[in-house]
């Protein structure tokens, strides 16, 4: 199974005749206030996976995240070392269990297997990304320690205690409920285990009563499929409430390169390699996709994606620009060790 090609965008995830309904309703959800988008983010999360994930693929790669990048760095190499990061936070070695929470396509999760020798389970409730991730699995030769385990985050199959580790990248911004989130991965990790991510946030500079900031995060919650987003703060306090201990936590954002930050590659930069995920290539993807649907070998409903995505990455470098949003607050926690009788 490679990356889909440009004719293949929507039209494997979904039936041809869901891909307008299913448009429809995600866009439902979003016109209606946040509660709508918490009782409802089972369906909102997976009309959006099941609607996006050939078009990330196509224009991303299988790793479905941001990275901080330094001068001269290749895209594909920064998203590697940010994987690698986490990885060595962790202290991820073989024999280790970890879980990758909100695991997509299983980009992360075979990087950091080959690069710590661990085994680990990606729980993902999305039923098409884990079909092709299983697949990816078996084709890089890591199906023995690189596992799906079809699930809601919010509820996990699994037994107490049984993780040596936790990491989530840019997946927990899905959730509902953190607090609930973070308990029930504390309860799934062994005493001591460490849990670490990066958690898309609002910075200190977001102000709730500025009209241009408040589009912003609309914008953002509408092209990615968030019920909210939250603080940096509010974050490492549901953190807290959960039972964690906090190691260690900053954003990651401007640590890039003043040159290269995280939302380069959707802003208006030529660039050869990243061509489809700059602006112009993202108009020219939806001028394609326009025409594949015109003529029927999309299915209706491929433009409408198409333009959301554009919308919601032009909200990213807004958000970046303004140094009101960062989709790389990094949180290394700890469940406490057991106290000794
Ligand atoms: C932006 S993607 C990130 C994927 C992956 N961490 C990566 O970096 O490639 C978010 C992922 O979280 C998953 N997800 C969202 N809500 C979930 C939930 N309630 N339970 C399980 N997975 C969920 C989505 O299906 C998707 O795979």
């Amino acid at each position: 199974m490679g990356k889909p090609a440009l004719t293949d965008l929507v039209q494997t995830s979904l039936p041809n005749d869901q891909v307008k309904s299913v448009v429809d309703e995600y866009a439902s959800f979003h016109a209606g206030t946040v509660e709508t988008r918490k009782t409802n983010y089972t369906k909102m999360v997976n009309d959006y996976y099941d609607l996006v994930t050939d078009f990330y693929e196509f224009g991303w790669g299988q790793s479905f995240h941001f990275a901080p990048r330094h001068k001269g760095e290749a895209f594909d190499a920064s998203i590697a070392r940010h994987e690698f990061f986490l990885a060595s936070a962790l202290q991820l070695k073989p024999g280790m269990k970890a879980l990758d929470v909100g695991c997509g396509v299983g980009g992360p999760m075979r990087a950091i297997a080959r690069f710590s020798g661990a085994s680990i389970v990606g729980v993902n409730n999305n039923d098409y990304q884990i079909k092709r991730g299983t697949k990816q699995n078996q084709d890089a030769g890591l199906a023995q320690r690189c596992e799906f385990m079809k699930a809601d985050f919010m509820k996990l199959p699994a037994t107490n205690g049984g993780y040596d580790a936790v990491y989530a990248i840019e997946a927990t911004c899905h959730a509902p409920d953190k607090v609930k989130l973070f308990t029930e991965l504390f309860r799934v990790m062994k005493d001591g285990a460490h849990f670490a991510g990066y958690e898309w946030c609002l910075t200190d500079r977001y102000d709730g009563s500025n009209v241009e900031h408040r589009a912003i995060k609309k914008g953002i919650e509408e092209g990615d499929a968030l019920p909210d987003i939250w603080y940096t703060q509010d974050v490492l306090d549901a953190l807290t409430k959960a039972g964690f201990e906090i190691v260690e936590s900053r954003d990651l954002a401007p640590e890039s390169d003043p040159e290269t930050p995280w939302y380069l590659p959707l802003s208006g930069r030529w660039s050869v390699t990243g061509f489809k995920h700059t602006q112009a290539g993202r108009w020219l993807t939806n001028k394609l996709v326009r025409v594949l649907e015109t003529t029927k070998i999309a299915p209706k409903g491929s433009t409408a994606v198409s333009t959301f995505l554009n919308h919601g990455a032009n909200a990213l470098v807004l958000g970046g620009e303004t140094g009101i949003f960062t989709p790389m607050f990094y949180f290394h926690v700890r469940k406490p060790a057991a106290r000794k009788a």
